[in-house]
């Protein structure tokens, strides 16, 4: 049986990650992407890391013919589908945009798919689907709701997927929600680097770290948490793309759907985030509080025991790796 999985979006931030996992695990992958958040470097890098040979298609999930090509040129088993937007904030300026990448994306992917006779597909999901949740820490049956566009565009693919597993019995989803990825990979050749100013906290403190911002801003210290500063369930993205792994493993053993949280079931404070940073890199590193961040919420982390159940998944690696690694990837990188 053919080994070849399609990643899209394969040359971001997870997607990078997990293609140098699937290959360890002895899996083909073909990556489409549109670079259009990846840095044009990245499959050399996957190269290096790998040894082998990366095939990459420049484009946009939502070219059918692009996808058309690609799936008559490669016998493929699986895909996984990272091509998406994440930005909260920009989502509610350009809402449209948002649900022509995120969700008419997957559409377009799901009907190449179909039309090729592929029907085993992994969904980047996330933890916004429980919006602010009633109990932590917070378990895959928990109410679904959405308070922004990008929110939206997750939860209505969930739906989607959900809706096309139960009447199309030919169709296996793993939907994996992910909570805050976090981290590079060991040999410090890929990890996150947006090409405008983070949005997310990790990037942010490491772009403190090499001098090229000059001071993390703190959304807040009055949350009803120890240090007052917002708690997230950090994970490794080395662990994240392990979890892909596992899940699309499941689903070409089983033929089952699942859904699961991608975490640690630990929680992180902003400042613990910090702190553990400046271990990291050995030197402190300027901030000052701010007001809340419109939207976000005190606390979030997950329950990781139905992924253990389901798929065997365990994060491995805490916070200091996460650290670690991404300092590792940044100082290289900022010196390359
Ligand atoms: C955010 C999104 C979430 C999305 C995820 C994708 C919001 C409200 N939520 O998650 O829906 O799935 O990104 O990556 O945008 N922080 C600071 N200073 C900063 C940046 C962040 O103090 O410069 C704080 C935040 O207030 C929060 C924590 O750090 O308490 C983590 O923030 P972030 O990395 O943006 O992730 P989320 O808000 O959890």
């Amino acid at each position: 049986m053919s080994k070849t999985i399609l990643l899209t979006g394969g040359a971001g931030f997870i997607g990078s990650h997990t293609y140098v996992e699937l290959m360890a695990a002895g899996y083909e992958v073909v990556i489409i992407d549109d670079f259009s958040n990846a840095h044009r470097d990245v499959p050399d890098r996957l190269e290096v890391i790998t040894g082998g040979k990366v095939t990459c298609y420049e484009g946009d999930v939502l070219d059918g013919s692009l996808l058309d090509r690609i799936f008559a040129e490669h016998d493929i088993a699986a895909a996984v589908h990272f091509a998406a937007r994440k930005a909260v904030g920009e989502s509610t300026e350009i809402p449209l945009e948002y649900m022509q990448a995120n969700i008419a994306g997957l559409y377009s992917l799901l009907a190449a798919m179909k039309r090729a006779g592929v029907f085993t597909l992994v969904f980047s999901s996330s933890c916004t689907v429980y919006g602010d949740p009633d109990s932590l820490p917070v378990t895959e049956e928990a109410p679904r709701s959405f308070s922004h566009p990008y929110g939206f565009t997750k939860l209505t693919c969930e739906q989607s997927l959900e809706q096309i597993a139960l009447h199309d019995p030919r169709w296996a989803f793993g939907i994996l929600r992910y909570f805050n990825p976090a981290g590079a990979h060991a040999t410090g050749l890929i990890g996150e680097d947006p090409n405008d100013i983070p949005n997310n906290l990790m990037p942010y403190i490491s772009k403190v770290a090499t001098g090229e911002l000059e001071r993390l801003g703190v959304f807040g210290n009055d949350y009803p948490t120890p240090d007052g500063t917002g708690v997230r369930d950090y994970i490794h993205v080395t662990d994240l793309a392990q979890g892909h792994v596992l899940s699309l493993k499941a689903l070409l053993d089983s033929g089952d759907s699942h859904t699961v949280n991608l975490g640690t079931g630990r929680g992180y404070s902003v400042l613990d985030m910090l702190q553990a940073y400046e271990r990291a890199c050995g030197f402190d590193l300027p901030h000052e509080i701010l007001p809340r961040r419109p939207g976000d919420i005190a606390e979030v982390y997950g329950d990781p025991s139905k992924a253990q159940d389901v798929l065997g998944f365990r994060a491995q690696l805490g916070l200091d790796d996460m650290c670690a690694s991404s300092w590792n990837w940044i100082s290289r990188r900022k010196n390359t």
